[in-house]
């Protein structure tokens, strides 16, 4: 027997037991290449939940907020904050030694509508937004200054094609809001590492414009530390060649790049429509619900085949990539239950609802200890 399949054979009887301390973790296998992240909601890190936040220890070495620092959470009315679940986010990876990210700064979704609003029924102003955008930085970003090492700073600001997309703060700032946003995030914590993150960026359109917005940022002297594709992933986009053109086109721009968001959508979509904007809403078919009882073993394959050759093109790019973070930690808590469809049953991560390891999960281990399956 080679050696790499006795490895494979004892990571796959490993990988099959429940017990946590016998189970391989994601953040060792992939310690030598990069960070091993998931996004965590309140009742993970508040250990509510003891099983999961068990889980998250022993798999991951970084965490991100799914929701506690977004803007309608952090600052829901102009003077008020409200830190305490964001400060619970951040005591447990501390507490765990663990790689904390802050997201988002400035995103034109779950943003409250004042923010954008001069309070007499019309649009706020340039100097009122920006000194909003301001205060709203500072605050949240140097309250964890030193504690949360990197910030998405700001999320999805471009379109399809790859323009800028026109959020209010395109319309009501400039174009320099972006500008801006790096500038006080840096000037809040200039030890902080300062990420542009958004989704669809391994279709070519929107990447070269995520290229040229980096490039763009980088000659007007702002800070800019990583660039993150979100990758919400289908089964069939984006595929590995698309993944691999787009961490190679990101790594010539000299910034770390990371895989923020990872999930993969395995069931039927209603639309062609691929991207993840947050604000789309599908109609309920129970066609569009097939497996509310179970994933029938071929699609259990199928996602672990595809999750095996996405991490095999990660490896093969472990120099440039700093970090993969999946968007939730077991299929139980990931958004996709709920979007772009509500109450369906979906089957995104290498987790299953009670907290074991998916074939995938096994794949993505295999792509760890083959790195040079692609060359
Ligand atoms: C999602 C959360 O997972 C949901 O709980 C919430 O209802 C909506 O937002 N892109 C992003 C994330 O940058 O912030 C989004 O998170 C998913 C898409």
């Amino acid at each position: 027997m080679k050696k790499s399949s006795m490895l494979m054979t004892t990571i796959g009887v490993l990988a099959a037991t429940s017990c946590a301390t016998a189970q391989p973790s994601l953040k060792d296998a992939f310690k030598d290449k990069f960070l091993v992240g998931a996004a965590l909601n309140e009742s993970q890190f508040t250990e509510q939940n003891a099983a999961q936040a068990a889980l998250v220890k022993q798999q991951f070495n970084t965490i991100t907020a799914e929701n506690v620092m977004k803007w309608e959470k952090i600052h829901p009315t102009p003077d008020k904050f409200d830190f305490g679940p964001a400060v619970r986010f951040v005591e447990f990876g501390t507490n765990n030694g663990m790689v904390i990210i802050g997201h988002t700064l400035v995103w034109h979704s779950q943003t409250p509508a004042w923010v954008f609003a001069d309070g007499k029924g019309g649009p706020a102003d340039r100097a009122t937004l920006l000194a909003r955008m301001s205060n709203h930085i500072h605050t949240v970003v140097s309250r964890y200054k030193g504690r949360v090492k990197g910030w998405d700073v700001v999320n999805e600001a471009l379109n399809e094609d790859g323009s800028l997309r026109p959020s209010p703060w395109l319309k009501i700032i400039g174009e320099d809001y972006l500008v801006k946003a790096f500038e006080f995030a840096h000037a809040a914590d200039p030890d902080a590492e300062l990420y542009y993150n958004d989704f669809s960026l391994e279709n070519e359109p929107k990447r070269d414009g995520a290229v040229r917005l980096v490039k763009k940022l980088q000659a007007a002297g702002v800070r800019v530390h990583g660039i993150g594709t979100q990758t919400h992933a289908k089964m069939d986009w984006p595929s590995p060649e698309l993944v691999d053109d787009t961490l190679t086109a990101f790594g010539k721009l000299g910034v770390k790049v990371m895989i923020t968001e990872l999930d993969i959508d395995l069931l039927p979509a209603r639309s062609r429509d691929r991207s993840a904007d947050v604000s789309r809403r599908d109609t309920a078919d129970p066609a569009l619900n097939p497996y509310p009882n179970g994933l029938p073993d071929s699609m259990q394959q199928a996602l672990a085949k595809r999750y095996g050759e996405i991490f095999a093109v990660y490896a093969k790019h472990a120099d440039k990539i700093s970090r993969v973070t999946f968007w939730g930690v077991t299929d139980g808590d990931s958004w996709l239950n709920n979007w772009p469809i509500r109450g369906r049953t979906s089957y995104p991560l290498p987790f299953d609802r009670t907290g074991r390891p998916k074939p995938a999960f096994t794949e993505i281990l295999k792509a760890a200890a083959e790195p040079s399956r692609l060359d």
